[in-house]
């Protein structure tokens, strides 16, 4: 498993799919898990939890906001100066909200983006362990295919796809760039869409958001997303896109311009 005696930050981690990330991590040897999320209460009571099943040192809580840089690259440094080292980025704190869609945007986008710059010119060159070092970008479902019930986190989604695959052509510093697109999975994200339709959509769109839930197939459980991105941070080539929808997994395959220009 690459990520044994390693050390990875995951934003959003206190939560949902992102703290099943650092679980998996933990469970699989990782040396040391920063979780990067908002609400130091919950990151501590976490943080208290999880040393207790791992053992003390090995997950530290940083309250980071994901929309400012200085809060991740703070976040970026105590890691290092904990754990030494920083081998893996899990881009992961998003929301799903598009009634505070400018938000959206920053969270998602400008978040990621963030945490990619921050990750690759200095955190992963610097103070990797090993030859790799590895970012997973995590966009959706909706990063591939269109929904008009929400089509500003779609959007941000998109955009996430776009970044992964821009930045993994430079191949810097060995870093290996991936991008994860979950479907439904049951967390307190997808609750809210359920509880709040529709007062979390721009309202000349909720009509199609109704229309999805009323349609979508059941949800999978986070610990089946958090298990593959685990594997795929070892096994996965760099610039690649991993669909786990309905607890299946499979690369997503864009076809380049000459591919689309022959049909
Ligand atoms: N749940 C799904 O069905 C699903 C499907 C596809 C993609 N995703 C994506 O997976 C990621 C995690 O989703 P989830 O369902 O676990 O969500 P969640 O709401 O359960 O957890 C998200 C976590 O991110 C944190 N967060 C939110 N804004 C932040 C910020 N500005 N800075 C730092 N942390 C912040 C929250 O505090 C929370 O701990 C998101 O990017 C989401 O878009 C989720």
């Amino acid at each position: 498993m690459f990520v044994k005696d390693k050390v990875a930050f995951v934003t959003g981690g206190a939560n949902g799919i992102g703290l099943c990330y650092v679980k998996e991590l933990l469970k699989n040897s990782a040396k040391g898990v920063t979780i990067a999320d908002l609400d130091p209460k919950r990151g501590e009571k976490v943080v208290e939890e999880l040393s207790k099943e791992y053992g003390d040192n090995k997950v530290i809580f940083v309250q980071v906001d994901v929309t400012n840089k200085n809060e991740l690259e703070n976040g970026m440094k105590k890691t290092v100066e904990t754990f030494k080292s920083f081998d893996i980025l899990i881009n992961n704190a998003g929301i799903m909200n598009d009634a505070i869609w400018e938000k959206e945007i920053d969270i998602n986008i400008k978040g990621t983006i963030h945490g990619c710059l921050l990750a690759m010119d200095e955190y992963i060159p610097k103070y990797k362990s090993s030859s790799e070092g590895v970012i997973v970008n995590v966009s959706s479902i909706f990063g591939i295919e269109p929904f008009g019930g929400l089509p500003i986190y779609t959007a941000t989604k998109h955009a996430i796809i776009g970044l992964s695959r821009s930045l993994s052509q430079l191949n810097n510093e060995n870093i290996k760039i991936l991008t994860i697109c979950p479907g439904p999975t049951a967390t307190a994200l997808l609750q809210d869409l359920f509880d709040k339709t529709p007062n979390n959509s721009v309202e000349k769109y909720s009509d199609a958001m109704k229309g999805y839930m009323a349609v979508m197939k059941g949800m999978q459980e986070a610990p089946f997303v958090a298990e593959n991105v685990v594997k795929l941070i070892g096994d996965a080539k760099n610039g690649t896109i991993w669909n786990l929808e309905n607890n299946e997994k499979y690369e997503v395959i864009i076809p380049d311009k000459e591919g689309l220009l022959k049909k």
